[in-house]
């Protein structure tokens, strides 16, 4: 399985070798405009690829030059919530490596834990909080286990993405996520047990890639959109519409963000 889309993907790429995955959450979708002439592939194409069911996200593969890198973009991801089997993200993220890539940037959309970090806010992901009772690296026999996550996210990238945030004026929130399963909405006392926990953003996402591409020994950074106060931090009803309408809104300072960080580092 992993053979068919790697080669699927190979052939497609053309001898385009990426070095940089990014995951686009939702919302996300316009950062490939950065791409100049991007190769576009659709999940809908590749072999033995699920397509991602949620609206806001657009279900293909671009890769291009960003900066100095070449970029392989998801545009679009699969959810655990959607009853995906965790080791399928375990086998695609291993596709990324065999393609080339070696750093890994996971975006996403996320309610933040932290009156303080209201909806707009761009948080930079310093660690994460596995709270989805799910694990990728569950049952694949080869990949080696019990991976060192005590820096999952790189530090040395963090603190160039801390230097070019400051130096563009871009306001950059630093924090812990936590990945509940969904695909419904926290209550708010799963809010306030998270707080509790220590974490300032939740999510559905994000962390099964996270501990795959670890396990895999790559470079990885986080970034979190936040598009709403968790429930019960304000008194409004959360909506999918509502999160994407927001993320796209405050996707811009990403876009620049992540724009100069591929220029530069
Ligand atoms: N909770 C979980 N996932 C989310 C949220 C939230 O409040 N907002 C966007 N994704």
């Amino acid at each position: 399985m992993i053979n068919d889309n790697s080669a699927y993907l190979r052939e497609r790429l053309n001898g385009f070798e990426p070095d940089t995955a990014i995951v686009l959450g939702s919302g996300l979708g316009k950062f490939t405009d950065l791409i100049q002439d991007p190769i576009i592939i659709s999940y809908a194409d590749i072999p033995n690829a699920p397509t991602p069911g949620v609206s806001g996200h657009k279900g293909s593969i671009y890769a291009g030059m960003i900066g100095k890198h070449k970029v392989i973009c998801l545009a679009g991801r699969t959810h655990l919530y959607e009853g995906l089997n965790p080791q399928y993200i375990a086998m695609s993220t291993q596709e990324l490596q065999e393609l080339g890539v070696r750093r890994f940037i996971a975006t996403n959309a996320a309610g933040s834990l932290r009156t303080e970090m209201p909806a707009g806010s761009l948080m930079m992901i310093s660690d994460h909080i596995n709270f989805s009772a799910r694990n990728p690296l569950v049952g694949l026999g080869k990949v080696p286990h019990f991976a060192d996550m005590s820096a999952a996210y790189s530090p040395e990238l963090r603190k160039k993405i801390k230097e070019i945030a400051e130096r563009e004026n871009i306001k950059l929130f630093e924090g812990v996520y936590i990945m509940a399963l969904g695909p419904n909405y926290e209550t708010p006392a799963e809010v306030r047990l998270f707080r509790n926990f220590g974490a300032d953003a939740v999510g559905m996402s994000t962390v099964p890639e996270v501990i795959t591409a670890v396990n895999l020994g790559m470079e990885v950074l986080g970034f979190s959109v936040i598009s709403n106060l968790g429930a019960g931090l304000k008194d409004e009803v959360l909506s999918h519409e509502e999160v994407l309408e927001v993320v796209s809104e405050a996707s811009g300072k990403l876009i620049l963000l992540l724009k100069k960080f591929l220029e530069e580092v």
